[in-house]
């Protein structure tokens, strides 16, 4: 298995280009499962998760065919054209790999009339449950049965009513199944509470331009009004915020100043000011946004929260960061449980950390140094890098596997603001 071998303690300046967004990715990917014509995305980012969601389109009846990527074209090109849905089961060996495969529930349910997706398990960062997407799903009209470890859902007569659902709690995932089927439902579909992440956001934009009836885009009562058939287009998948958050701590924790190319600083308004307040300056540039550590960082109070609060997927990277701010941070994870699995990795580099059930207080002042250290699941191995990049000597983050699920290109685009940094091939 691979491992990322980081030698730490260089100043990181230059410029780090931002890809498309991973979890915008994964949701755009599914709603070509909506239409027999051809979507094709572009800027989507070259991940395993990517690649791994192609290759369950192509088991449900897609064909994808990824391009050449063109003269100034950043990111990849893929279009996905499902004619028919040849199946409608998401078998266990694809949902296990990627958690987001619940994501085809919704838009095979409201083409085809059913669907059935494997329950995804446990997850390390928590229990991660599903009720909220069947409730919403059966507040249009679905039957749903779960059996062996499968979840089926039937539209009677075929396809969804449409209908009010009330989400008890914001979820990203559900709004986003929800939103899918609600488009190609007979009637009106309402959403209260729903999220509001910019990932959501990307996903109504391209429902619409696929000819979704959509109103209230961007806020927490979203309006479906189902239509009889949707079409293809072209459609480019958002930056992403959190990979422009994790290099911008990268800056931060390394004394350094990066500028995040093609960044979209409007979605990022909680990571910023969460920057800022740790004392890093952060600049509006023609090509994004340039964040520079110039002094030492100052501690901060972080509470995560769904958008536009501070993301939970940020939580990792700004601990470890915070390790090295001049007094005592103060970090609370509301929205997963066991999300604090690289605090014992980080411990080990050195990090003065504790931790009460959700709440963790960093001491700061910490002197980094180089370790082998494990990476337990995406972020949490983003912070391990970073705490590399600032440790004395040499750290060496196992179980990479994690990373290549969300950040394209890690080495490069650390290498080339000037980290020492390769990846190690473990055969
Ligand atoms: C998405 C993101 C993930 C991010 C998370 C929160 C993708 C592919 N993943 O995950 O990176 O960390 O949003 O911003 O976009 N919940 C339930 N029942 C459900 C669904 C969720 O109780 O049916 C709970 C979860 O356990 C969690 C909270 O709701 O406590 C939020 O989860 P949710 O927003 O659904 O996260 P995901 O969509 O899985």
């Amino acid at each position: 298995m691979d491992s990322i071998r980081i030698t730490g303690g260089n100043r990181l300046e230059g410029q780090i280009p931002i890809s498309g967004a991973k979890n915008s990715a994964l949701t755009l990917l599914p709603c070509a499962l909506l239409t027999s014509e051809k979507v094709t995305l572009t800027n989507l980012p070259r991940l395993a998760d990517v690649d791994n969601f192609s290759h369950l389109l192509n088991e449900l009846g897609g064909s994808t065919k990824v391009a050449a990527v063109k003269k100034g074209e950043i990111g990849r090109r893929m279009t996905i054209e499902a004619r028919e849905i040849a199946s409608t089961v998401a078998p266990y060996d694809m949902v296990r790999k990627m958690r987001a495969s619940i994501l085809v529930l919704g838009p095979m349910l409201a083409r085809a009339g059913e669907s059935t997706v494997s329950l995804p398990g446990g997850c390390a960062i928590g229990d991660r449950p599903i009720d909220l997407h069947l409730k919403a799903l059966e507040a249009m009209g679905a039957q749903i049965e779960l059996a062996a470890g499968y979840v089926k859902a039937v539209a009677p007569g075929g396809r969804l009513a449409g209908g009010d659902y009330s989400f008890p709690v914001v979820s990203v995932g559900a709004t986003e199944n929800a939103l899918m089927a609600a488009s190609l439902a007979a009637g009106r579909t309402q959403l209260f509470n729903a999220a509001r992440e910019p990932e959501i956001v990307d996903l109504c934009k391209l429902l619409v331009a696929m000819g979704a009836k959509i109103e209230g885009i961007g806020s927490s009562h979203l309006i479906i009004d189902g239509v009889e058939a949707l079409g293809g287009c072209t459609y480019e998948v958002m930056p992403d915020r959190i990979e422009a958050g994790s290099y911008a701590c990268a800056a931060g924790i390394t004394g350094g100043s990066i500028e995040l190319v093609g960044a979209r600083p409007a979605d990022m308004l909680a990571i910023t000011n969460g920057l800022a307040a740790a004392g890093l300056v952060i600049e509006m540039t023609d090509k994004g946004m340039r964040v520079t550590a110039d002094k030492s960082l100052k501690p901060l109070a972080v509470s995560t929260a769904p958008y536009p609060g501070f993301p939970t997927d940020m939580q990792a990277q700004f601990m470890a960061m915070l390790c090295v701010a001049d007094g005592q941070s103060f970090l609370e994870e509301t929205i997963f449980e066991n999300r604090y699995m690289h605090v014992p990795e980080l411990r080990r580099m050195g990090a003065d950390i504790e931790v009460h059930g959700r709440s963790a207080i960093v001491k700061g002042n910490a002197k980094l140094t180089g370790a082998k250290v494990m990476a337990t699941d995406l972020r949490a191995s983003m912070s391990l890098i970073l705490a590399g990049l600032a440790a004395e000597g040499e750290t060496e983050v196992m179980r990479v596997y994690h990373l290549d699920r969300g950040y394209e290109r890690l080495e490069e685009k650390l290498s080339a603001v000037g980290a020492t940094i390769e990846r190690v091939s473990g055969g």
